[in-house]
């Protein structure tokens, strides 16, 4: 396989989610950094460049120059990962679809239903490959159960419980950082907090794992802690088609949780349960009340889910190698669209059309809640 080249816009001084990004992208060195617009100022983004041996000349003082000058190049950027704060995702992702280049972008995909469906048409119109990093979806224990599901070992899905709590933003100020600030400032994150940031992942997640796909929602979003002016706590009531139900939790005051996201599932024939912080296990219990824990790395894990492990059972996979996976499959697709092998089947990573139902079931969401917690079609 040929080691592609990336170019990375956000990721700047003191930022989170870059350096994440590309740390995962380097487990299977399938791609190299090459070209960046790292931070709003053209001083901050060189200071990344060179901490990272990017080419200064390859160092941009703006995403839309950093499209236009790699789409120019013999050898420009094979695709662009968009690590910013949400609300310069739809334009920093645009501009590289409109140049041709391939796009990873992290969630929530863009703040508007509308901005979404015209990032999906571009990259369908074009042929792009578009990756949106829903990172807890590339665990082995997660595709194990997406498999199993799928294969209708579960029977039919009747409900879905799942959460994500965290407790970093329980009081105003400097609590949050810098990170925690522009989650809960209107303009940076598009008017919705919480729900936007941890309830497209479990969105994605059940959508995911179950195959369901969400009808109609009802929710109650509330801003608890003093000083707010955004949703921090939301309970969601969910009716998939087909009849199943759901409810889901997102909160960021639940002191006591990091990155809490559960997700239990109801089916006809037995019950599974996962947690994203035990991402090593998944127990799953059949209708006879059989407790079976199966784990990485050991056997009873889907064939398609189980490739995907890099060290021995015991030998712990996190975070990290989840991401990793994602790209794994990103970049293998990206290589088969250059040597003409590749076919939709491929496709093992969330897309443009996930991020975009994310987008949907959280403005879904928003007009339930303003409108007196009553049922909104999706
Ligand atoms: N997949 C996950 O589990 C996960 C986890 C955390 C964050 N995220 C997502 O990642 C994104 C970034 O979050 P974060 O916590 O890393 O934020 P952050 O504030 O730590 O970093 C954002 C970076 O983007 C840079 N930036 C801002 N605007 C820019 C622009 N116009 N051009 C170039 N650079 C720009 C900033 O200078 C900074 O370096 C958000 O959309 C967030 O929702 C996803």
């Amino acid at each position: 396989m040929k080691k592609l080249n990336y170019g990375m816009v956000g990721g700047g001084p003191g930022s989170f989610i870059g350096d994440a990004h590309r740390k995962s992208i380097n487990i299977d060195a399938m791609a190299t950094l090459v070209a960046g617009c790292f931070s709003r100022t053209l001083e901050k983004c060189q200071q990344t460049g060179a901490e990272l041996g990017v080419d200064p000349a390859r160092c941009y003082a703006s995403f839309e120059e950093m499209a236009k000058a790699e789409a120019a190049r013999e050898d420009g950027i094979d695709f662009a990962v968009v690590v910013t704060p949400n609300v310069s995702h739809y334009a920093a992702c645009k501009a590289f679809l409109e140049a041709g280049i391939h796009v990873s972008c992290d969630k929530p995909l863009c703040l508007t239903v509308e901005q979404a469906e015209d990032l999906v048409r571009l990259a369908d119109e074009k042929g792009l490959l578009f990756l949106v990093t829903y990172t807890y979806m590339g665990h082995v224990t997660a595709k194990h159960i997406r498999k199993f599901i799928a294969d209708g070992k579960l029977g039919k899905v009747r409900t879905v419980m799942a959460e994500y709590p965290q407790g970093w933003l329980a009081y105003e100020g400097e609590w949050g950082g810098t990170q925690g600030a522009w989650r809960c400032d209107p303009a940076q994150s598009g008017g919705v907090n919480c729900l936007g940031d941890l309830g497209t992942h479990v969105e994605n997640a059940v959508a995911t794992l179950t195959g369901l796909k969400v009808k109609r929602v009802l929710a109650k979003m509330d801003i608890v802690v003093p000083g707010r002016v955004l949703d921090d706590n939301d309970v969601i009531l969910v009716e998939y088609e087909g009849g199943a139900t759901g409810c889901y939790w997102t909160s960021q005051f639940a002191i006591g949780h990091d990155n809490d996201l559960r997700v239990r599932i109801y089916g006809e024939d037995g019950s599974i349960l996962w947690k994203q912080e035990e991402c090593e296990k998944v127990t799953m219990i059949s209708r006879e009340g059989t407790i079976i824990e199966r784990h990485r790395g050991n056997g009873g894990i889907e064939d398609c889910a189980a490739a995907y492990g890099r060290l021995p059972s015991g030998h712990t996979e996190g975070w990290l190698e989840s991401m990793g996976n994602l790209y794994k499959s990103f970049i293998t697709c990206l290589n088969a669209k250059k040597d003409g092998t590749f076919t939709p089947d491929m496709i093992d990573f969330p897309t443009v059309h996930d991020g975009a139902e994310g987008v949907k079931f959280v403005h879904a969401c928003l007009k339930s809640n303003a409108n007196g917690n009553v049922w909104v079609d999706l």
